[in-house]
């Protein structure tokens, strides 16, 4: 590879630089001035490495302070990798490679046990040990055939974006990190998505309440309908952020978004698999799902440390080799049983790669579905099999957040 220098970039200039080549390899135009401010605050200190070819910057990663519910119960401290990109005049040179052996390496030593990033393509990753951890599912409900079966209970109001956000922020830490899968967002997050989104004028917040005070709250926003020679294109209302406490608030915040007036259909977009919003309606068939697809990308970045973090279904013990070409500490045998995992030195049952652990460590997908596909060779039927019972889950692992 030409000579590339990867740093940690320290000030303003050089974030927005990256800003720019970020932009620049989603084929978008730099950021205008004001747009910006509003995102500067984003880029924290000592978590932004780019990539020089003598004083260019060519290419950048980045990764925002955050933490993952495993399954269990525990908060693992994550960094959510985001905006990756490389110049289109460097890419394929081996530039996000090195950055990425920089950044795993920095994140190593500063202490997350996993890093999870959203993937604008399924073949950059793998290699780098991230493998597919949360799925979701996009869904369309018809408004007229949809009729929920039950009615709203709590009370649902509306309240002004900007009167709404600490009352949405306090019910979201609430709920996330909570369930596996689901991540702490760090203030720009906020931000950049909500406080000072392009669409911020067009965000509504519906918060919902039962006996005990605030319990829910949806973000979203309505697309106008058209008609088109004759053709009509519905009203769409367009479900950005939808959390509740229990039953009653999910109910309540589907049954008013479902109620919205001069609305044709509702639009989610990133909800979880497991979500049952064909058993609320009236007619099942109200809900299409228009898409299932790959969420978080998961790396185990400290492997010991993740194993022991979550917990376990009850089966036989079983022993699993990993292998990890950018953490080789990761490398080894690690026991895992019902009360908990520890490294070994015993011969593993089977051994698979870092992104292959990372794919099932949700519990998202079975060790028998990998083995299946060629993920991983070896291992008795039964070590299989017991794996498959102690990272089982009871929920779908999902996230919630897009980043
Ligand atoms: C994705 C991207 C960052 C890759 O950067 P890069 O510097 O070209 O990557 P590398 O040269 O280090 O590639 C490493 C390996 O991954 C492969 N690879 C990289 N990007 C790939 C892609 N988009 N599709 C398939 N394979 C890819 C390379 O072929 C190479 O394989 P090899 O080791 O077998 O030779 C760059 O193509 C880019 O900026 N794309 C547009 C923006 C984008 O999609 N960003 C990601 C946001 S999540």
């Amino acid at each position: 590879m030409t000579d590339i220098d990867v740093r940690v970039l320290t000030d303003e200039a050089q974030y927005r630089a990256a800003h720019t080549v970020f932009r620049g390899s989603l084929h978008h135009a730099p950021a205008p001035d004001e747009r910006w401010e509003a995102i500067k605050g984003s880029y924290e200190p000592g978590r932004t490495i780019g990539a020089y070819a003598g004083d260019e910057l060519v290419g950048g990663v980045q990764s925002f302070p955050s933490a993952l519910a495993v399954p269990g119960g525990a908060v693992v401290p994550m960094a959510a990798v985001s905006r990756v990109g490389v110049r289109a005049d460097w890419t394929r040179r081996g530039v996000l490679t090195a950055m990425q052996r920089a950044q795993l390496r920095a994140l190593r030593e500063g202490g997350d046990v996993v890093a999870t990033l959203r993937a604008s393509e399924g073949s950059i990753y793998e290699r780098f040990g991230y493998g597919v951890a949360t799925r979701y599912r996009e869904v369309r409900i018809r408004k007229r055939e949809a009729a929920p079966r039950v009615p709203i209970v709590g009370r649902v109001r509306l309240v002004p974006l900007d009167e709404a956000l600490p009352l949405v922020r306090e019910l979201f830490e609430r709920l996330s990190p909570g369930r596996p899968g689901t991540i702490a967002r760090w203030p720009g997050w906020w931000d950049v998505s909500v406080a000072r989104s392009e669409d911020k004028d067009r965000l509504r917040v519906a918060v919902c309440s039962g006996e005990d005070g605030d319990d829910g709250y949806v973000v979203y926003k309505v697309e106008r309908g058209s008609w088109e020679r004759g053709v009509e294109k519905p009203t769409v209302l367009e479900v950005q952020d939808f959390w509740a406490a229990n039953p009653r608030a999910w109910a309540d915040l589907w049954g008013f978004t479902l109620r919205v007036d001069l609305v044709g259909e509702v639009v989610a977009f990133g909800r979880p698999l497991d979500e049952p919003l064909e058993w609320l309606m009236t007619d099942r068939r109200a809900v299409v799902v228009e898409d299932v697809a790959d969420e978080t990308w998961l790396r185990l970045v400290d492997v010991e440390a993740a194993l022991a973090a979550r917990g376990y279904g009850v089966a036989e013990p079983v022993v699993v080799g990993v292998r990890d070409r950018f953490l080789p500490e990761n490398e080894g045998a690690y026991r895992v049983t019902a009360s908990g995992a520890s490294r070994t030195n015993s011969e593993p049952d089977f051994v698979v790669d870092v992104d292959v652990l990372g794919a099932a460590y949700l519990g998202d997908v079975s060790f028998s579905a990998l083995a299946m596909t060629g993920r991983f060779s070896g291992g008795p039927p039964e070590a299989v099999r017991s794996a498959d019972k102690l990272f089982a889950v009871a929920e779908s692992p999902w996230s919630g957040t897009f980043f």
